[in-house]
Parts: C-alpha cells; structure tokens; sequence
C-alpha cells in the first residue's frame, strides 16, 4: 500500500498561483481533507510565511493555528529550509530552534527539513531541535541532475539522514525532472542499503513525465507520493491526488481513498481556482519538457514570469531560461531551489539584462564566501576572482555558516516589546525573519492584495466590464482622461494603481491638487540608465522596480565609482545600487522601505 501526501495548501498554490490563497479559502474544505485519511498534508512553510505576511496582511502563526484545528486526524507539516526557516538566509541556532519550537506549539507535527545545498551541516540543528520537541522529522534530499549528483551520493546522504535520526526521507524533486528510471534508482538503491524509514516522492509535472516517475517509484517500494488537487496543480504542481488515487486502486499500491471524497473536494477547489483567475499565469499552465535541461522548479518559474513582467521584460523570458543552467554550472551546480533558485534566477535575470556579471548581486556574493553552506561542485577559481576580486580567498570561509551568526531571538523580543509591538512570542520569529515586512505588517501596515471577497479580480490583460465591489468606495473609477491633445481610456483601480490602454501602471501622487508642482522629476526611459546628466548634476536611478532597504550615503557625502548608495530590494534580494563615478552626493530623492520603479530618482550627485 502507497499512502498520499497532500500539497494543496502549500506547493499546489505556491507554484500555481503565486503563493496567495488565503486561509478564508482553505478552511471550508479542511473538514472533507481531513477524512481522506492520506499520510499527512503539508499545508505551512516554503513560500506561505512570507507570502502571508507581504502580500495577503494575514498572521501566518495563526494559519498554522486554525489550519492544524481543523485537521485533527491528519498530520501536518512544514516545509522548513534548514537554517533559512522560510526565507532565504542563515539564521542562527537560537532563532532557529525557537522557530521549530513555536511552529510545533501552534500545532505543526511534521517537519520536512531540506538544506538548498545538501549540505548536512545546516541541517543538523532543526532535525535534532524537532525531534527534541517530539515531531515527526521527515529528512529531504533536493534532487536534482550534474555531472556530481550521482545516485551512489544520494543514496549515501539519505542513510546519513536516518543515522541522524529522522523518522522518514524525502526525495525532493522541486522542478519535476526526476525520470522514472532515476525514480526507481534513488528509492530502489536506499531500500537495498538497508534504510528502514518510510520514503516519500515529491515531484512535478512540469516535465510531463512524473506520472511514469510515481510508478517507477511504486515499483522500487516508495511508501508515500506528494499530490495536490487536479484543480489548483496546472501544469508545474504535483501530480493529482485523484488521478494518482484511480491510477493505483486495485493493484498492490492501492491507497484506498474514496473518490467520491476526492471528488467532492475537487469540485471546491474548481471553483477556488476560478475565483483567483487573476493570478493565471498560461506558462505555469503549460507541461514543459525543457525543464530536464533548464532545471527551473515549478515556484521559481511562476515567481520569475511574474518578476520578469513586472519589470517589464516578460519578451526576455527564453533568454533567461538558457542563462539559467549556466550560471548554475558556474556556481557548482547547487540545486534550484530557494534559496539557490533566487540566487541563480535573479543573477541570470541580471546577466540578461545587463551583461554577464555586470551587476552581481549581494545574495551572488554571499554565495560564493559559502554563507549558505558548501556549493556542490568545484567553482573555478576564475569564477571566484570574478564575483570576490583578487582577494577571494580570505574571503571563503570553511565552517558552518550559522556558526559565525550572534544570537538574535532575547535581542529582537526586547526591541519589539520596546516598541510596544509584542503580542505574542511568534511575533518575535515574524520579525527576526522578515525584519522590513515583518515589522510592517506587526504594526499593521500592511495592505492586502485583496481579501476573499473581493474575488474574482480582473484578469491582467483582459477587458472586463467595470467592476463593482462590495465595499463602498469610488474605486474602480472608470472614464476618458485627455493629455497632449490625446483621448485615453483609464481605469483607477485604487488610488495608485491606473489601467491605460489595457495596461496597469503604478502611479504616485507628486503633489496635491491647488499647490505648486515640485521641481521636475519627469521620467524619460532611460536610454543611459542610471547615469543621466541635467546640468552639472547626475542622477541615480534605480536599476528596475524594488524596495530601498537602505540608505548608505547622506547629502553632503564623498562617494567613489562603484560605491553603493542605495541597497534595493528586488525578486526579493538585496542590490547595490551604485554611483556611476567619484563625486558627491548632492540630494536623496527617497527613504528607506519606499517603493521605486525602474528609473526612478534615487539621488542626485555633482561628478
Ligand atoms: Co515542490
């Protein structure tokens, strides 16, 4: 007998729909998952915490909470990243053992614990830290294809995990390009080494070839098989939980499942996938073979189609597809995943746009000094000079990443009961993860993309009648504007998001109505960008949309070519943005945490 476990609430949505659904959604249909009786469901963790708290205003403590209630007879799990938690750096051990800590007190009983590198050292604290509070520790390898994942050093690694103490193993194939025969290999060869604990395959069906996979994989004696409900797994979730349930009745793999059951929760989930039309993405909708040779995970490829539009530079999406295997092969073949995924997909974003290693983010060079862990493979030491400079050697360290990192938890719970924002213990990890958005959204300042109710929203691109919402506000404000003698159609979707033309712009308001209009800060697109001369001035543009994290120079202040001024949060991480030459810095145009576009004003400097 194979069991199932569900990804529905976690990766189904997180690869199809942009990590969005939100818990109003979930919780009706908890009842009915909660009687299939399938293995577990993964339902918190991966992309879900950051997604909850940036993008939908929700405590994502308090789905775990309610989510756990309402599935009394199930097991649910996380999906924790190592020493990442759910983002996309090292933590120290402190915040890491009190995250598994509270997320087991708000009712997590599972932990897939998974390392981006492989690398065992990092996993070692939340697997001992898990186990200590009594959890399931469900030990996961990333898969993934090089010339040095063999199926020998898989095997291997996975007898170490259950050595370590883990109660089962998972074979994580994030971008679906496990073939069946490697499938069969992997699970075949950890049976013959003598593993006892259960193994679980999560796939993709990017590929198109998962379903042979999950068969392959019954034969070689897998005990569990990652779905997600037909209706919210399109193309790059996991295979279905249905389809999988019919493929296997009545042989020896036999879930035992009821399909009327099945049934009656795909129909909910039709009508959730409906609801959230505007997230539809037609790629992520699409099977696409090319993964076995760009290797790009089910998320990442959602989350850069949706990066690459915002930026507006969706026509260079096969151009970064190509860069992606290789700069991962620079890099030594880590698997992409987060956070490796976002280091590579962002430097390759990068590398398109700008030339290859033009612009090498921060998170690129974190990398390389090996603060994520040990890179899989060799790195050139040309690749090194190139990314560190000459002195790259003094630069790499040796140990444990975390090892190096101060503890953070007592320090940060103290500031925030300083500043009166301590409700709960959770707050404390919420802020230490995401210290701009956590901070934000503990104060309440964070505005949802939207709520249930307000569902369906337009789909992008589409014509659609005026909508009217529930609440009572003037938006959308439909109507003709006339500038330059020329006739628009314009949809004030909200007060700073215009649609023209069918096109949707962010505005912002420079002045208000009856007083002067500030000095000129019209934008012309960049033809040189970043450096633009009016005057004796230059201006300092930021390199494509983000968030200032921080301000690193003040009027008044020297800088040098090269030096960073600004550092901007883009595709969620961390860029320099520079001068362009020796000179001083004559005015800041923004503040720290604002929202800027590609090519706006960020300061302005005499060279
Ligand atoms: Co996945």
């Amino acid at each position: 007998m194979v069991q199932l476990h569900d990804q529905t609430l976690r990766d189904a949505h997180q690869s199809v729909l942009a990590t969005r659904l939100r818990t109003e959604d979930m919780l009706p249909i908890c009842d009915k998952m909660d009687q299939v009786g399938f293995d577990s469901m993964e339902i918190w963790g991966g992309a879900t915490f950051d997604a909850c708290i940036r993008y939908l205003d929700e405590d994502p403590w308090e789905r775990l909470n309610k989510l756990s209630d309402a599935l009394p007879n199930t097991r649910v799990q996380m999906l924790e990243r190592a020493m990442n938690i759910v983002a996309y750096k090292n933590y120290p051990d402190d915040v890491v053992k009190k995250f598994v800590h509270y997320a087991y007190k708000n009712g997590c009983e599972s932990f897939r614990i998974f390392d981006a590198l492989n690398d065992l050292r990092n996993m070692k604290v939340p697997i001992e830290k898990a186990k200590e509070e009594g959890a399931h520790v469900q030990g996961s390898l990333c898969y993934t294809i090089s010339p040095i994942h063999t199926v020998e050093k898989y095997v291997e690694k996975f007898k170490k995990l259950e050595k370590m103490g883990c109660d089962s193993l998972c074979v994580k194939d994030m971008a679906g390009m496990i073939s069946p025969s490697r499938a069969y290999d992997i699970i075949k060869g950890c049976k013959d080494a003598g593993i006892k604990i259960p193994i679980d395959l999560h796939s993709h069906k990017t590929s198109g070839m998962t379903g042979m996979a999950y068969m392959k994989a019954c034969e070689a004696g897998v005990d569990v098989l990652d779905t997600s409900f037909s209706s919210l797994t399109g193309a790059t979730g996991q295979p279905e939980t249905e389809g999988v349930t019919a493929a296997l009745k009545d042989t020896e793999y036999d879930t035992g499942y009821d399909m009327d059951l099945l049934m009656d929760i795909k129909e909910y989930f039709d009508e959730i996938w409906e609801k959230y039309r505007h997230l539809h993405r037609d790629q992520a909708l699409k099977v696409d073979p090319s993964v076995t040779v760009h290797q790009i995970p089910g998320g990442m490829l959602s989350n850069l189609v949706n990066q690459l539009e915002k930026q507006g530079a969706a026509d260079k999406y096969n151009e970064v597809l190509e860069e992606v295997p290789r700069v991962r092969e620079d890099f030594g073949y880590p698997p992409l995943v987060t956070p490796s995924s976002q280091i590579v997909g962002v430097q390759a974003v990068m590398n398109v746009k700008f030339g290859r290693y033009e612009k090498i983010t921060n998170d690129t060079k974190e990398y390389f000094r090996g603060m994520y862990g040990r890179p899989p493979g060799e790195i050139s030491d040309e690749m090194y000079e190139k990314i560190l400079g000459p002195d790259w050697e003094e630069e790499v360290i040796d140990e444990r990443p975390a090892s190096l990192l101060e503890p953070q938890f007592k320090k940060n719970k103290d500031l925030l009961e300083d500043k009166g924002l301590l409700n709960k213990p959770e707050d404390v990890l919420t802020y230490t993860i995401y210290p701009d958005i956590g901070l934000k959204f503990l104060k309440g300042e964070v505005e949802a993309e939207f709520y249930s109710e307000d569902l369906p929203l337009e789909k992008p691109g589409e014509k659609k009648e005026e909508q009217k919402t529930a609440r009572q506000i003037s938006y959308p404000w439909k109507g003709k504007v006339r500038i330059d003698g020329k006739n628009y159609e314009v949809v004030m979707k909200s007060e700073d998001k215009v649609r023209v033309n069918g096109k949707d712009y962010n505005v912002s308001v420079l002045f208000p109505e009856g007083e002067q209009p500030a000095p000129s800060q019209a934008k012309s697109k960049a033809q040189d960008r970043g450096e633009k001369r009016s005057g004796e001035e230059l201006e300092i543009n930021s390199p494509m949309l983000g968030t200032i994290l921080e301000l690193k120079v003040s009027p008044g202040d020297d800088v040098k070519a090269g030096q960073p001024v600004a550092i901007l949060e883009a595709m969620k991480m961390e860029n320099d943005v520079t001068a362009p030459r020796d000179g001083k810095i004559k005015d800041i145009h923004v503040k720290k945490g604002q929202d800027v576009e590609e090519d706006d004003l960020i300061a302005t400097m005499v060279g």
